[in-house]
């Protein structure tokens, strides 16, 4: 499963990024908007930190305007991939995108009926927004788990990418259901290493290593590497 980071926030995604488990990096206009920075400087800047995909999201709400951005935004980066609503306009977009050898992410998915609409327009991406569907008291993962059934009925190549993911939980569930990708804020991230036994375990063995003699790791060792290389 690929790990993706969903902000435009560069200092989070600098910190992600020196973790060494980033795969990609998702942004939409509202992320965008809240960082109050130049659009493309973010992408590309994203782009130069991330060493895989850059969801980059069209405005234009026709095909005709959506092709015309995506064209500007392909010119960004290499790595751009080009985000575009679940509209027919969008789905239009993506079919020509594709066919061109665009890679395309079909974003605000709800259902599996939609994701298949993307997955037959030729999509590298769908993203089923589970936090949202939350929101509405249905149940995200369980219309992840009717997308990833469906593309596994029909062997479709697009990947299902989890997003609007809230918490720890939903990463592990999209991970267990066999999401292809999730995408995540920084907080849900950082938040995904932590166990309480992870960190008592820790804080117990530093505190009985404190008892060993030869004065910390490094003087033990290097005393010991120096008596051997004498012989
Ligand atoms: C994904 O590409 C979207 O940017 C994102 O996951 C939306 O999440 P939200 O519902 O937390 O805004």
């Amino acid at each position: 499963m690929k790990l993706f980071i969903d902000t435009a926030n560069l200092a989070q995604i600098r910190e992600a990024a020196s973790w060494g488990i980033i795969d990609g990096c998702t942004t939409n206009p509202s992320l965008i908007a809240k960082e109050g920075r130049d659009f493309a400087e973010t992408i590309y800047e994203i782009c130069e930190i991330v060493q895989g995909p850059v969801s980059a999201e069209v405005v234009a709400q026709d095909s005709v305007g959506m092709l015309r951005e995506a064209a500007l935004l392909r010119q960004i980066h290499e790595q751009v991939v080009i985000k575009v609503p679940m509209s027919w306009e969008g789905i239009k977009a993506c079919r020509a995108l594709s066919d061109d050898g665009a890679r395309v992410n079909v974003t605000l998915c709800f259902s599996a009926a939609q994701a298949l609409l993307a997955a037959k327009a030729g999509a590298t991406f769908v993203s089923p927004f589970i936090g949202r569907i939350d929101d509405t008291g249905q149940d995200g993962l369980a219309v992840l788990a009717d997308i990833i059934q469906v593309f596994e009925n029909y062997h479709f190549e697009t990947e299902v990418l989890a997003a609007s993911i809230r918490h720890p939980q939903h990463v592990y569930e999209s991970l267990r259901l066999g999401a292809h990708v999730a995408t995540m804020p920084f907080k849900v991230l950082e938040a995904t290493i932590h166990h309480p036994l992870t960190d008592r375990g820790n804080d117990l063995f530093l505190a009985d290593w404190a008892s060993v003699p030869g004065g910390g790791l490094e003087v033990t060792v290097g005393a010991f590497l120096a008596r051997r290389s004498k012989g």
